[in-house]
């Protein structure tokens, strides 16, 4: 069964704590914070006090991917906002060995973010850094974007290497994943799926919740 991220991105921002409440008593192992800032993509979201707002109310693991040029520049804030994993795409930096290396120095779950055109021969160098890769499923930016099928093959590329290099990260999946989406991506080897309009714009979230587990049992 895959572990499910409810991405606040699609939350009630005025009701977030209700939400949050929701989605944790729901069963959700995940909590995903999308940190935007304008120039690795386009919209603008939430900072690092969103995270440390969040940090008492709920125990589950905060997953905080961060959409931002120079990532680097951002880790130990993040950290100490408490953060359980810091994900940071390898497009954004020249430096993602030292960006990983800083997460780690932190005491804080490494991740290593591609987009849907990035190769996976691009952060094979890194995989023995982290405890996750992100692979988005849609191209970084807005919620409730539609699942590119073709990203797939890349999460089985990854499970193999994971295997074949006795590898232990979890490999996460990221935008439009539904019920439907998340079959594949699990077969091939997704242990985390994210999810955020698919789960916050419904009425009942927790059944969405569910719909991601049953389908992957
Ligand atoms: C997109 C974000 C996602 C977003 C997913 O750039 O990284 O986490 O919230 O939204 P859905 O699940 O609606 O595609
Ligand atoms: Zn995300």
């Amino acid at each position: 069964m895959i572990k499910v991220a409810p991405s606040i991105l699609s939350a009630d921002y005025v009701n977030l704590q209700k939400d949050i409440e929701k989605v944790d008593k729901g069963g959700a192992e995940y909590l995903h914070i999308d940190i935007m800032d304008g120039s690795f993509v386009p919209a603008l979201s939430y900072g690092p006090g969103w995270v440390k707002a969040i940090r008492p109310i709920t125990d589950m693991v905060l997953d905080v991917h961060l959409m931002v040029d120079q990532p680097e520049r951002y880790i130990d804030t993040f950290a100490d906002a408490g953060a359980d994993i810091i994900g940071v795409h390898a497009e954004a930096t020249p430096h993602i060995h030292r960006a990983l290396q800083m997460i780690n120095n932190k005491n804080v779950g490494a991740e290593v973010v591609i987009n849907p055109g990035t190769p996976v021969s691009f952060i094979e160098p890194v995989l023995h850094m982290v405890k996750q890769v992100l692979v988005m499923t849609v191209n970084p930016g807005f919620g409730g974007q539609k699942f590119l099928p073709e990203t797939v093959e890349k999460i089985a590329q990854l499970n193999q290497i994971k295997q074949e290099k006795g590898l232990d990260f979890d490999i996460e999946i990221d935008g439009g994943v539904n019920s439907e989406t998340v079959v594949a991506a699990y077969k091939a080897g997704a242990t985390v799926a994210v999810a955020g309009s698919y789960v916050f714009n419904a009425d009942d979230p927790v059944a969405k919740i569910n719909s991601i587990k049953d389908a992957t049992k």
